[in-house]
């Protein structure tokens, strides 16, 4: 395995200042006391219990963890409960049914306000819909929508009826969006005409329908009218209308189909190691409950919040904390459809004072932006509404955290700096703001009942202050249980690398690595695969490589990331033409596109460097990460083990041309 980013790597790993949390806060917060990560330690697995206590089960489970077979591990295993009826139909049974579930605000100023009686007749006409389509239970919906009501919609009408769906970003290529359907054997679509980008419209169907032509199996689709006018279309054969499916079935109502806590509820595509996206499983229980748990002891909402998280929906965070989690513990949750900066850099702030929201939760590339932009912006709102601020997806260190701290909570908010992952399906690293210190530029240390190790390469625990693999040693309610192609990938890139089968010693490997210091706080340091996370976003390298190398006249490819005071990682593209050196605009625009039809714009390189050569090994593997030292400018190591050392000294004299 390549240690590309992290261990022994010479970025400076700083943390600032330790930030107790604000008397007033832990006076309020859902979790104050210390004790429950002894409690939890102490009662393990049970202490889970608390987690899954949060729900509503329609067959109450007797068994916490079942760890018969290892690591395909099963939570909750004898319950049944239904993922739409605990974020939604019990909400009215508790007499909240005029409370807003959803505070929808679009791209261009409108706004829209489901409360969870408005949620309840779109998810049952929707769902009686999805049935008269032919959506059985287990059929993979895909689900290709922005961030407009009718995502959330869409996801829990097929919760409702035991239908996992797999969203795909709406910002993906037709392309993308067919691998995804093709791996999921998916043969419904949930897509819309188009969307605004910044002041355009832009078309969504066209996209998804270059997909399906891509795709051997029928598919039936739905298309939500969001532009009206601004981009008429014409719906084909087997393509149905959202609305008027939703005229046809008013007033249905369909039973919420109980779901063995095993169930899967959801797939969802991630970038891993090799070019081919993995489709990570999520079940019903587990999932669900700690979607739950988090939200309520990490971000500590409650029901009476408004609580934004300013994520995607085609992304796992917003499928955790914009819908699952929140609307699981009844409360409030904003979904934006715009930019931070349209119509003008203080929209998140004027959303945040129109709205009063408690709880905001946003990634730290966004964080850099605002403090790009200068604190002026935010100063023009009142936020004193705000109680808690979070960040995630990627390390922030502590100047951005401090301005975070300091101009948007006013040195009166906790931030959680929330680790985790797709695999991990909720929080898994991180304070708890009622209890524990902040460090800016720490997460944190794993939540109660997580054993969250850093491991050196024989799996060894490292000495606190040094850096080594993060791994976890227990289960948790929320793991992904297997990938969508079989156990056997999943056991490979996860498990191989720590486990000793022989003895029933199971560690997950999380593909990061991070530095671990006396209290046990986790500072994440990168990744050792072939993911960069540009703007909190993952990509596999090897996935925008092969974009590259499918581009007639290119030869071959190196994809490194290159850190980026906004972005955190760039995309940065080695490319060698057949004819040996060829910096021409066309091809430079051929790989372009290539990248944005493979995957989509958000992998487009910032800088695509034309060489002679790729720098190799003796035996011809490309030295990809000598290719990251120069594009980051660090200091070279030895390069003399190079088939071809001379190639270095041109890259790196190209570099300082430009
Ligand atoms: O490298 C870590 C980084 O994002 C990766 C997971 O990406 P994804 O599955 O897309 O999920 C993102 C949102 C949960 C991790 O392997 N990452 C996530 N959160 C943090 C982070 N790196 C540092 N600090 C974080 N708080």
């Amino acid at each position: 395995m390549v240690d590309r980013n992290g261990c022994g790597h010479d970025r400076p790993v700083l943390t600032g200042s330790p930030r107790s949390p604000p008397p007033s806060f832990v006076e309020q917060a859902n979790v104050s006391d210390p004790g429950i990560y002894d409690e939890f330690e102490e009662n393990w697995p049970e202490c889970w219990e608390r987690a899954a206590d949060l729900l509503s089960w329609r067959k109450p489970y007797e068994t916490v963890l079942d760890d018969e077979n290892a690591p395909s591990y099963q939570w909750f295993p004898d319950g049944t409960l239904n993922a739409a009826e605990n974020c939604v139909d019990r909400h009215l049974e508790s007499g909240r049914k005029t409370h807003t579930a959803i505070r929808w605000e679009g791209k261009h100023g409108e706004r829209k306000t489901y409360t969870y009686r408005d949620l309840y007749v779109a998810i049952n006409e929707f769902a009686a819909a999805l049935r008269d389509l032919g959506v059985e239970e287990d059929d993979v919906v895909t689900i290709y929508l922005p961030m407009i009501p009718e995502l959330p919609i869409a996801m829990l009408s097929c919760a409702r009826i035991g239908a996992p769906h797999n969203v795909v970003f709406a910002g993906l290529s037709a392309d993308a969006l067919a691998t995804r359907m093709d791996a999921a054997d998916s043969e419904f679509l949930v897509t819309c005409d188009g969307y605004y980008r910044r002041g355009d419209a832009f078309n969504q169907k066209s996209k998804a329908d270059n997909a399906r032509l891509k795709l051997e199996q029928d598919v039936s689709t739905v298309v939500v009218d969001r532009l009206g006018d601004d981009l008429p279309h014409v719906l084909g054969d087997d393509e149905y209308d959202y609305h008027e499916l939703r005229e046809t079935f008013a007033g249905e109502t369909i039973d919420p189909v109980p779901r063995e806590a095993e169930d899967m509820l959801f797939l969802m595509y991630t970038s891993g190691t090799t070019g081919e996206p993995k489709g990570v499983v999520h079940t019903t229980g587990g999932y669900l409950s700690h979607a739950a748990w988090t939200s309520h002891a990490v971000l500590d909402v409650k029901p009476e919040d408004t609580y934004w998280c300013a994520a995607d929906i085609g992304w796992i965070t917003g499928h955790t904390y914009i819908v699952y989690g929140p609307l699981a513990l009844g409360t409030t949750t904003v979904m934006y459809e715009g930019t931070p900066d349209y119509p003008d850099r203080d929209r998140l702030w004027e959303i945040v004072d129109r709205n009063a929201v408690d709880i905001f939760y946003t990634a730290p590339t966004a964080i850099r932006a605002f403090m790009k932009w200068g604190s002026e912006y935010p100063a023009g709102h009142d936020l004193s509404s705000l109680r808690l601020l979070g960040t995630v997806g990627e390390p922030i260190s502590p100047r951005p955290w401090n301005w975070y701290y300091e101009h948007i909570g006013n040195e009166e908010c906790p931030i959680v700096d929330t680790w985790w992952q797709t695999e991990t399906g909720a929080v898994t690293v991180s304070t708890l703001p009622g209890v524990s210190e902040m460090k800016p530029g720490a997460a944190g240390p794993g939540l109660p009942g997580m054993d969250v190790r850093v491991v050196d390469s024989t799996g060894t625990e490292v000495d606190s202050g040094d850096s080594g693999y993060l791994t976890i040693a227990r289960p948790w309610p929320g793991m992904a249980r297997t990938l969508y192609d079989g156990d056997k990938r999943f056991q490979a890139e996860y498990w191989d690398r720590f486990s000793d089968p022989d003895t029933d010693d199971w560690r997950y490997f999380s593909g990061d690595t991070a530095r671990i210091d006396e209290d046990g706080y986790i500072t994440v340091l990168g990744r050792i695969d072939d993911v960069i996370n540009v703007s909190g976003r993952r990509l596999s390298t090897t996935e925008i490589e092969s974009a590259i190398t499918g581009v007639a006249g290119v030869a071959e490819a190196a994809v490194v990331g290159r850190s980026s005071e906004t972005n955190g990682t760039d995309v940065y593209a080695y490319v060698s033409t057949e004819g040996g050196y060829d910096d021409d605009a066309a091809v430079r625009e051929a790989i372009i596109d290539s990248i944005e039809t493979a995957i989509g714009p958000i992998a487009r390189p910032t800088e695509i460097l034309f060489t002679p050569e790729l720098p190799k090994t003796r035996s011809g593997k490309i030295m990809r990460r000598l290719l990251e030292d120069v594009a980051n400018g660090h200091e070279l190591g030895d390069t003399s083990a190079l088939r071809n050392p001379e190639i270095v000294g041109e890259i790196q004299a190209e570099i300082g041309e430009e």
